[in-house]
């Protein structure tokens, strides 16, 4: 936990009356003492097998039935659980521990509350597509609330790592791919989700995660290495980490990759030298599930025990579902190989969690006592369905209109093709907390309540999201997920046909399920999957207009598809209220504003493709292709199919030249940046404007731009608004050589546009 929110969470725990008797604080304390005080007094109380029974999260699974986990409560040797959700299920577990174990110290109760707890927002990705913090933080205390409502107490959430690779299953759970707009996400949704302090009883503790690096796996291959340069690191990949940490959260969960040769879970540089020294953090630390074990797989342990002595003096505080600690670390401490010190070290920080999120002062904060339970845990009243409508619009990027096909005419024929459209399981999306399939809206139902009898629509399968034994296997590997029609492609393609030509309009409902866009859910193909793709050309011969919804936690390298369609909307995995969002844009009851969070590349054989890369000494110069330039020569046009920030309206919007208050920015000064923005077409609209900077010539190669501020501006037609950025010697850092913060006096580029290819440009100089 960082600076300013201690502060603002001792406060709210000033008052906080403790269980045991020996608690009681000195009336001239400040609140950081009393909490200190109260530690070293109950940490003086406990054996040694009860400070490694803190160390310990175990998940409710079916591997310990719940009568041996609450006698391992009981026993001391399980101080905290994950993955039981609602207050029934964790009222026995922490009376296991505050009634009957010898100490009485609370459990907590953590969850992957990661966009919804039951009310189901769109994925991470698709929030980011927002752009609207607002609109980000608003979800994140509605899943705060619900989660508290069912007794949790802490979330393994916001997943901030940055992912330039979209074959990475894990890019559709974190922010995007840009440094910047996720720094500022982790720091909106710590706040989210632990409010003024993770003690109120509707708050969450947040744990940052995965620290670090992980959306930078080798290949896009899940769980592999990452090997990447200090600077890049530094520049890159480290802020968001480090944003919701500096906005209080008050854990941080360890990645399961290595870096640079050393597993995280392993890594003294990355938790002693970097988190807890550089960087001043004073939360607990959380290894992944199971990850201590790896480090044998990884090849740095070769053995349990040395697995878990490599793993405590790393500085992993608590092991999550593994047995490593448990068994092995009362044996590396008799053996004087692990010291008692640091055993309290991580022992502190669990203790430290617990109080902060009120345990100590009472274990049922969010408990609460039977009497008041949901008489239905699952009851419909208890999700925010209007705000997940409202945020999910918000999320949707319109990626073609050709001859304005959208918004649709609430009239005639319409002809919905794919089985996506009647899914209530992919609408939510991975990690989808308690979220359930029941009560989410299908785009099919969707579209049924926007148009009532107004028009008529029609349905045909059209094709499955994949025909292949391995793909269906893997993804019906935990439970059946997907639903497979047996018929043969052929058929299922020519019903949607004759579907479609009764029709005055297609949409075609297309894209990956669920589980495609998950962890461990790396793709070597950025295709739509299946036949869909054969399916999309069967429509478009139709000579109807095509619409094509995408649905897909991860960019997609459309192909033919982009052209055979007269319009594409992107829609992520929309969640619980997607149906009725994805209505609202469809018939232009809502203008749509999301901007890509990824970059779309034309092929995977670009991939990375990021927008912010360096610019090599022979970059490719469009209209001016040769030899020896930076390029894939096979590619008909370089770089993106779709460029990072872009989204298109239901109207138009011109961005004038940029004005500079001055072309020198002094140290300490300030420079602004203003454009006007006019909405030249005929609707009420929002747009994203983005500020983008270069440093022309630096110590270090620099990004051959950065994004370094953004707003959303609201129109209607004709109305025009002059947007400002400020900016100061702080946006211009890079990190030198010497791994120094610092900002380099000489020419910057700023530029400004509504996406991060088409942009005006201007220049000054820092003094
Ligand atoms: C493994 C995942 O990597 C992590 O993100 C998640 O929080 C834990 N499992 C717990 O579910």
């Amino acid at each position: 936990m960082n600076k300013l929110c201690l502060v603002g969470l001792l406060v709210g725990l000033a008052s906080q009356t403790t269980l045991a008797a020996t608690a009681t604080s000195a009336p001239q304390q400040t609140p950081l003492q009393a909490k200190n005080a109260f530690i070293d007094k109950l940490m003086k109380q406990m054996t040694l097998d009860e400070k490694i029974g803190q160390l310990r999260l175990i998940s409710i699974s079916r591997e310990m039935p719940q009568p041996k986990i609450l006698e391992e409560i009981a026993a001391g040797r399980i101080g905290s659980t994950f993955n039981s959700i609602t207050r029934a299920e964790n009222r026995p577990l922490q009376e296991a521990a505050v009634a009957k174990s010898r100490l009485k110290i609370p459990m907590f109760f953590a969850y992957d509350v990661v966009h919804g707890h039951r009310t189901i927002f769109p994925i991470s990705l698709g929030l980011a597509a927002s752009w609207d913090m607002d609109a980000i933080a608003l979800s994140g205390r509605i899943s705060a609330k619900e989660a508290a409502a069912d007794g949790i107490d802490m979330t393994f959430a916001p997943m901030v790592d940055i992912s330039r690779d979209p074959r990475w299953g894990r890019s559709s759970e974190g922010f995007g791919e840009d440094t910047y707009l996720v720094s500022r996400i982790s720091e909106v949704m710590v706040h989210a989700f632990q409010a003024q302090s993770p003690a109120e009883k509707t708050s969450l503790m947040a744990a940052v995660k995965h620290f670090a690096l992980y959306g930078a796996v080798e290949g896009g291959r899940d769980y592999n290495s990452v090997d990447m340069s200090p600077t890049r690191m530094y520049q890159d990949y480290l802020p968001p980490y480090r944003a919701g940490l500096d906005a209080g959260a008050g854990g941080v969960m360890v990645a399961l990759n290595s870096i640079n040769g050393v597993p995280a879970s392993a890594n003294t540089w990355l938790m002693h030298d970097l988190l807890r020294k550089e960087w001043g953090f004073k939360g607990v630390t959380i290894s992944d599930h199971g990850a201590i074990g790896e480090l044998i797989k990884h090849g740095v342990a070769k053995d349990e025990r040395e697995a878990a002595k490599l793993a405590i003096k790393a500085g992993v505080d608590l092991s999550m579902n593994d047995e490593a600690y448990g068994e092995h670390l009362p044996e590396l401490v008799k053996s004087g190989e692990v010291s008692m010190k640091e055993i309290d070290n991580a022992v502190r920080e669990v203790l430290g969690a617990k109080w902060d999120m009120g345990l100590f002062a009472d274990p049922y904060r969010r408990i609460g006592v039977a009497a008041e339970d949901p008489a239905d845990t699952y009851s419909d009243d208890r999700l925010h369905r209007a705000e997940a409508r409202d945020v999910a619009r918000k999320t949707l990027v319109l990626l073609k209109n050709q001859n304005d096909t959208l918004p649709l005419k609430k009239q005639g024929t319409i002809a919905v093709i794919g089985g996506l459209a009647q899914s209530k399981l992919d609408m939510l999306g991975s990690w989808s907390a308690a979220g359930r399939p029941n009560q989410s809206v299908t785009l099919y139902e969707g579209l049924t309540n926007a148009l009532g009898d107004q028009a008529k629509l029609l349905y045909a399968r059209g094709a499955n999201v994949s025909d292949k034994e391995n793909v269906l296997t893997y993804l019906n590997f935990i439970e059946k997920e997907v639903e497979v029609d047996p018929r043969p492609a052929q058929e299922m393609i020519d019903e949607a046909v004759k579907t479609a030509e009764q029709a005055d309009v297609v949409v075609a409902v297309v894209g990956e399920s669920r589980g495609m866009s998950h962890e461990s859910a790396s793709r070597s193909s950025l295709d739509i999957p299946g036949r869909q793709r054969d399916l999309i050309k069967a429509l478009k011969a139709t000579g109807k207009p095509l619409v094509l919804v995408l649905m897909n936690g991860r960019p997609l390298a459309l192909g033919d598809e982009l052209q055979e369609a007269d319009a594409v909307l992107e829609t992520w995995f929309p969640g619980t209220e997607g149906g009725n969002a994805v209505a609202d844009v469809l018939f232009g009851d809502y203008n749509p504003s999301g901007k890509l969070p990824m970059t779309f590349p034309r092929s995977i054989g670009q991939l990375p493709q990021y927008y912010a890369h360096m610019n090599t000494g022979r970059p490719y110069t469009p209209g001016k292709p040769g030899n020896y330039t930076s390029q894939y020569f096979e590619e008909p046009v370089q770089g993106p199919l779709f460029p990072f920030g872009y989204g298109l309206s239901y109207t138009h919007f011109d961005v004038s030249d940029i004005k500079l208050s001055s072309d020198k920015l002094e140290r300490k000064g300030k420079l602004s940046a203003s454009v006007t923005v006019k909405n030249t077409g005929k609707v009420a609209g929002a747009t994203v404007v983005q500020l983008y900077l270069h440093d022309v010539a630096a110590s270090v190669s620099q990004p051959v731009k950065a994004l370094k501020g953004f707003q959303k501006v609201d129109l209607q037609p004709g109305q025009e608004q002059v947007v400002t950025f400020t900016l100061t010697e702080n946006d211009l850092k890079l990190y030198n050589q010497a791994l120094k913060h610092v900002a380099e006096a000489g020419e910057f580029q700023v530029m400004i546009g509504l996406d991060s290819a088409d942009v005006k440009e201007a220049r000054f100089n820092l003094l």
